[in-house]
Protein backbone atom coordinates (compact mmCIF):
# COMPACT_ATOMS: atom_id res chain seq x y z
CA UNK A 1 0.00 0.00 0.00
CA UNK A 2 0.75 3.07 -0.58
CA UNK A 3 0.06 5.66 2.02
CA UNK A 4 0.19 9.55 1.01
CA UNK A 5 -0.51 11.69 4.19
CA UNK A 6 -1.40 15.61 2.78
CA UNK A 7 -1.37 18.56 5.68
CA UNK A 8 -5.25 18.71 5.00
CA UNK A 9 -7.89 16.84 3.44
CA UNK A 10 -8.16 19.67 0.85
CA UNK A 11 -4.78 19.21 -0.06
CA UNK A 12 -4.89 14.83 -0.60
CA UNK A 13 -7.96 15.56 -2.67
CA UNK A 14 -6.39 17.43 -5.18
CA UNK A 15 -3.35 14.77 -5.40
CA UNK A 16 -5.89 12.03 -6.01
CA UNK A 17 -7.94 14.16 -8.20
CA UNK A 18 -4.36 14.65 -10.00
CA UNK A 19 -3.87 11.01 -10.38
CA UNK A 20 -7.86 10.39 -11.68
CA UNK A 21 -7.33 12.83 -14.48
CA UNK A 22 -3.92 11.58 -15.44
CA UNK A 23 -5.68 8.08 -15.91
CA UNK A 24 -9.09 9.67 -17.95
CA UNK A 25 -6.52 11.29 -20.40
CA UNK A 26 -4.19 8.39 -20.61
CA UNK A 27 -7.24 6.07 -20.94
CA UNK A 28 -10.29 8.01 -22.37
CA UNK A 29 -12.45 4.62 -22.13
CA UNK A 30 -11.24 3.85 -18.07
CA UNK A 31 -13.39 2.55 -16.17
CA UNK A 32 -13.91 3.92 -12.46
CA UNK A 33 -15.52 2.47 -10.36
CA UNK A 34 -17.26 5.31 -7.86
CA UNK A 35 -18.05 5.73 -4.12
CA UNK A 36 -20.22 8.51 -2.46
CA UNK A 37 -20.39 10.08 0.81
CA UNK A 38 -18.99 13.16 2.16
CA UNK A 39 -15.53 12.17 1.59
CA UNK A 40 -15.23 11.70 -1.89
CA UNK A 41 -17.57 15.27 -2.40
CA UNK A 42 -14.39 17.75 -2.91
CA UNK A 43 -12.53 14.58 -5.51
CA UNK A 44 -15.93 15.18 -7.84
CA UNK A 45 -15.73 18.81 -7.18
CA UNK A 46 -11.83 18.93 -8.55
CA UNK A 47 -12.80 16.57 -11.54
CA UNK A 48 -15.56 18.75 -12.53
CA UNK A 49 -13.27 22.02 -12.45
CA UNK A 50 -10.84 20.39 -14.38
CA UNK A 51 -13.03 20.08 -17.27
CA UNK A 52 -12.22 16.52 -18.53
CA UNK A 53 -13.35 15.04 -21.19
CA UNK A 54 -15.64 11.54 -19.87
CA UNK A 55 -17.87 10.99 -23.20
CA UNK A 56 -16.18 7.31 -23.45
CA UNK A 57 -15.60 6.80 -19.44
CA UNK A 58 -17.38 4.22 -18.05
CA UNK A 59 -18.46 3.91 -14.13
CA UNK A 60 -19.74 1.55 -11.86
CA UNK A 61 -20.97 2.45 -8.28
CA UNK A 62 -20.07 0.29 -5.30
CA UNK A 63 -23.38 0.26 -3.86
CA UNK A 64 -27.47 1.58 -3.32
CA UNK A 65 -29.69 1.52 -0.80
CA UNK A 66 -32.65 -0.96 -1.08
CA UNK A 67 -35.83 0.15 -1.56
CA UNK A 68 -34.03 3.67 -2.87
CA UNK A 69 -35.50 4.91 -5.97
CA UNK A 70 -33.24 6.77 -8.15
CA UNK A 71 -35.35 10.09 -7.20
CA UNK A 72 -34.81 9.73 -3.81
CA UNK A 73 -32.62 12.87 -2.46
CA UNK A 74 -30.34 10.25 -0.47
CA UNK A 75 -30.10 7.47 -3.00
CA UNK A 76 -26.80 7.43 -4.20
CA UNK A 77 -28.46 7.71 -7.97
CA UNK A 78 -28.96 11.13 -6.90
CA UNK A 79 -26.18 11.97 -5.10
CA UNK A 80 -24.05 10.90 -8.12
CA UNK A 81 -26.16 12.76 -10.77
CA UNK A 82 -25.69 15.66 -8.02
CA UNK A 83 -22.44 16.12 -7.57
CA UNK A 84 -20.53 14.30 -11.01
CA UNK A 85 -22.28 12.64 -13.35
CA UNK A 86 -24.30 15.85 -14.03
CA UNK A 87 -21.83 18.28 -14.10
CA UNK A 88 -19.45 16.51 -16.96
CA UNK A 89 -20.24 15.08 -20.45
CA UNK A 90 -20.14 11.30 -19.50
CA UNK A 91 -22.84 9.60 -21.89
CA UNK A 92 -25.65 7.96 -19.33
CA UNK A 93 -25.41 4.80 -21.08
CA UNK A 94 -22.10 4.11 -19.33
CA UNK A 95 -22.78 4.48 -15.52
CA UNK A 96 -23.86 2.05 -13.64
CA UNK A 97 -25.38 2.07 -10.09
CA UNK A 98 -26.80 -0.98 -8.24
CA UNK A 99 -30.55 -0.77 -8.54
CA UNK A 100 -31.99 -0.18 -4.96
CA UNK A 101 -35.39 -1.16 -6.95
CA UNK A 102 -34.20 -4.63 -8.13
CA UNK A 103 -37.44 -7.05 -7.66
CA UNK A 104 -34.89 -10.07 -7.95
CA UNK A 105 -31.60 -8.86 -5.90
CA UNK A 106 -29.55 -12.19 -6.47
CA UNK A 107 -30.09 -12.40 -10.34
CA UNK A 108 -29.41 -8.21 -10.14
CA UNK A 109 -25.87 -8.70 -8.01
CA UNK A 110 -25.27 -11.39 -10.72
CA UNK A 111 -25.79 -8.85 -13.31
CA UNK A 112 -23.84 -6.51 -12.08
CA UNK A 113 -20.70 -8.24 -11.68
CA UNK A 114 -21.10 -9.99 -15.41
CA UNK A 115 -20.83 -6.27 -16.49
CA UNK A 116 -18.29 -5.44 -14.50
CA UNK A 117 -16.60 -8.02 -16.17
CA UNK A 118 -18.15 -7.21 -19.83
CA UNK A 119 -16.52 -3.81 -19.27
CA UNK A 120 -13.28 -5.67 -18.93
CA UNK A 121 -12.87 -4.88 -15.31
CA UNK A 122 -12.67 -1.81 -13.54
CA UNK A 123 -9.41 0.59 -13.69
CA UNK A 124 -9.62 2.26 -10.71
CA UNK A 125 -12.15 2.28 -7.59
CA UNK A 126 -12.22 5.11 -5.47
CA UNK A 127 -12.83 4.20 -2.04
CA UNK A 128 -14.19 5.81 1.32
CA UNK A 129 -13.94 3.79 4.23
CA UNK A 130 -16.52 3.73 7.73
CA UNK A 131 -15.67 4.53 11.06
CA UNK A 132 -15.81 0.37 11.71
CA UNK A 133 -13.68 -0.33 9.04
CA UNK A 134 -16.00 -0.58 6.37
CA UNK A 135 -15.43 -0.36 2.51
CA UNK A 136 -18.30 -0.10 0.14
CA UNK A 137 -21.43 -1.40 2.67
CA UNK A 138 -19.17 -4.19 3.38
CA UNK A 139 -19.31 -4.16 7.14
CA UNK A 140 -17.36 -5.77 9.90
CA UNK A 141 -17.36 -9.97 9.16
CA UNK A 142 -17.67 -9.51 5.59
CA UNK A 143 -16.25 -12.70 3.50
CA UNK A 144 -12.91 -10.82 2.25
CA UNK A 145 -14.26 -13.06 -0.96
CA UNK A 146 -17.41 -11.72 -1.29
CA UNK A 147 -19.31 -10.50 -4.34
CA UNK A 148 -21.80 -7.70 -5.32
CA UNK A 149 -24.85 -8.80 -2.64
CA UNK A 150 -27.27 -7.22 -0.28
CA UNK A 151 -25.93 -6.48 3.19
CA UNK A 152 -27.54 -5.72 6.24
CA UNK A 153 -26.58 -1.78 7.66
CA UNK A 154 -24.94 -2.14 11.34
CA UNK A 155 -26.36 0.17 13.70
CA UNK A 156 -23.23 2.65 13.40
CA UNK A 157 -23.52 2.66 9.95
CA UNK A 158 -27.06 3.59 10.63
CA UNK A 159 -25.85 6.20 12.99
CA UNK A 160 -23.05 7.56 10.60
CA UNK A 161 -25.74 8.15 7.36
CA UNK A 162 -28.15 9.88 9.74
CA UNK A 163 -27.29 12.90 9.33
CA UNK A 164 -27.80 12.54 5.41
CA UNK A 165 -31.88 11.64 6.24
CA UNK A 166 -32.84 13.51 8.91
CA UNK A 167 -32.97 10.92 11.43
CA UNK A 168 -32.03 7.43 12.32
CA UNK A 169 -35.35 5.96 11.50
CA UNK A 170 -35.23 6.86 8.17
CA UNK A 171 -31.72 5.50 7.06
CA UNK A 172 -32.29 2.32 5.24
CA UNK A 173 -31.46 -1.09 6.95
CA UNK A 174 -30.29 -2.41 3.30
CA UNK A 175 -28.23 -2.27 0.62
CA UNK A 176 -26.82 -3.45 -2.42
CA UNK A 177 -22.58 -3.47 -2.53
CA UNK A 178 -19.90 -4.87 -3.95
CA UNK A 179 -18.05 -7.50 -2.14
CA UNK A 180 -14.17 -7.05 -1.04
CA UNK A 181 -13.86 -9.55 -3.64
CA UNK A 182 -15.09 -7.43 -6.06
CA UNK A 183 -13.11 -4.76 -5.25
CA UNK A 184 -9.96 -6.03 -4.72
CA UNK A 185 -10.47 -7.15 -8.62
CA UNK A 186 -10.16 -3.57 -9.61
CA UNK A 187 -6.57 -2.80 -10.97
CA UNK A 188 -6.04 0.47 -8.93
CA UNK A 189 -7.68 0.74 -5.14
CA UNK A 190 -7.79 4.63 -4.19
CA UNK A 191 -8.72 4.92 -0.46
CA UNK A 192 -9.49 8.33 1.10
CA UNK A 193 -10.41 9.02 4.54
CA UNK A 194 -10.07 12.28 6.55
CA UNK A 195 -10.70 13.24 9.86
CA UNK A 196 -9.89 12.03 13.17
CA UNK A 197 -12.41 9.66 13.33
CA UNK A 198 -11.51 7.57 10.66
CA UNK A 199 -7.91 7.15 12.59
CA UNK A 200 -8.76 4.19 14.50
CA UNK A 201 -10.28 2.49 11.54
CA UNK A 202 -6.99 3.35 9.06
CA UNK A 203 -4.48 2.55 11.21
CA UNK A 204 -6.40 -0.85 11.47
CA UNK A 205 -6.57 -1.63 7.83
CA UNK A 206 -2.98 -0.26 6.84
CA UNK A 207 -1.19 -1.68 9.41
CA UNK A 208 -3.29 -4.06 11.75
CA UNK A 209 -3.66 -7.81 10.69
CA UNK A 210 -5.62 -8.68 7.95
CA UNK A 211 -9.43 -9.79 9.54
CA UNK A 212 -12.93 -9.18 8.32
CA UNK A 213 -13.51 -7.37 11.53
CA UNK A 214 -11.84 -4.64 9.43
CA UNK A 215 -12.85 -5.20 5.77
CA UNK A 216 -10.45 -2.30 4.47
CA UNK A 217 -7.26 -4.40 5.67
CA UNK A 218 -8.19 -6.81 3.24
CA UNK A 219 -6.85 -3.73 0.56
CA UNK A 220 -3.50 -5.27 1.69
CA UNK A 221 -3.84 -8.31 -0.41
CA UNK A 222 -4.25 -5.79 -3.00
CA UNK A 223 -1.11 -5.31 -5.02
CA UNK A 224 -1.90 -1.25 -6.03
CA UNK A 225 -3.50 0.24 -3.81
CA UNK A 226 -3.07 4.03 -2.76
CA UNK A 227 -4.39 5.42 0.47
CA UNK A 228 -4.76 9.38 0.70
CA UNK A 229 -4.78 11.10 4.05
CA UNK A 230 -5.22 14.12 6.17
CA UNK A 231 -3.24 14.80 8.77
CA UNK A 232 -5.74 13.71 11.52
CA UNK A 233 -6.85 10.12 9.55
CA UNK A 234 -2.84 9.64 9.82
CA UNK A 235 -2.56 10.10 13.72
CA UNK A 236 -2.77 6.59 14.73
CA UNK A 237 -0.63 4.92 12.11
CA UNK A 238 2.79 4.15 13.90
CA UNK A 239 5.01 4.34 10.68
CA UNK A 240 3.05 8.07 9.66
CA UNK A 241 6.75 8.95 9.50
CA UNK A 242 8.23 6.37 7.42
CA UNK A 243 4.96 6.77 4.70
CA UNK A 244 6.24 10.96 4.80
CA UNK A 245 9.72 9.84 4.00
CA UNK A 246 8.74 7.51 1.11
CA UNK A 247 6.51 10.06 -0.59
CA UNK A 248 8.69 12.85 -0.30
CA UNK A 249 11.53 10.33 -2.06
CA UNK A 250 9.87 8.89 -4.85
CA UNK A 251 11.54 8.52 -8.32
CA UNK A 252 10.31 11.43 -10.54
CA UNK A 253 8.38 8.82 -12.97
CA UNK A 254 6.33 7.60 -9.78
CA UNK A 255 5.04 11.16 -8.93
CA UNK A 256 1.58 11.49 -9.23
P1 LIG B 1 -18.15 9.22 4.64
O1 LIG B 1 -18.49 7.67 4.53
O2 LIG B 1 -17.33 9.54 3.43
O3 LIG B 1 -19.48 9.92 4.59
O4 LIG B 1 -17.40 9.41 5.89
C1 LIG B 1 -17.49 6.76 4.20
C2 LIG B 1 -18.06 5.37 4.12
O5 LIG B 1 -18.99 5.05 4.87
O6 LIG B 1 -17.57 4.60 3.28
Amino acid sequence: MEIIIQPTAARATCVAARLLAGLIRKKPSAVLGMATGSTPLALYRELVALKLNWRKVRTFNLDEYVGTSPEHPQSYHHFMWENLFGQVNIDKQNVRIPDGLAKDIPKFCASYEKQIRAAGGIDLQVLGIGTDGHIGFNEPTSSLASRTRIKTLTPQTRKDNARFFGSEAEVPHHCITMGIGTILDARHCVLLAFGRNKARAIAEAVEGPITSMNPASALQFHPKTTVFLDEAAAAELRLKDYYRWVYDNKPDWQKI
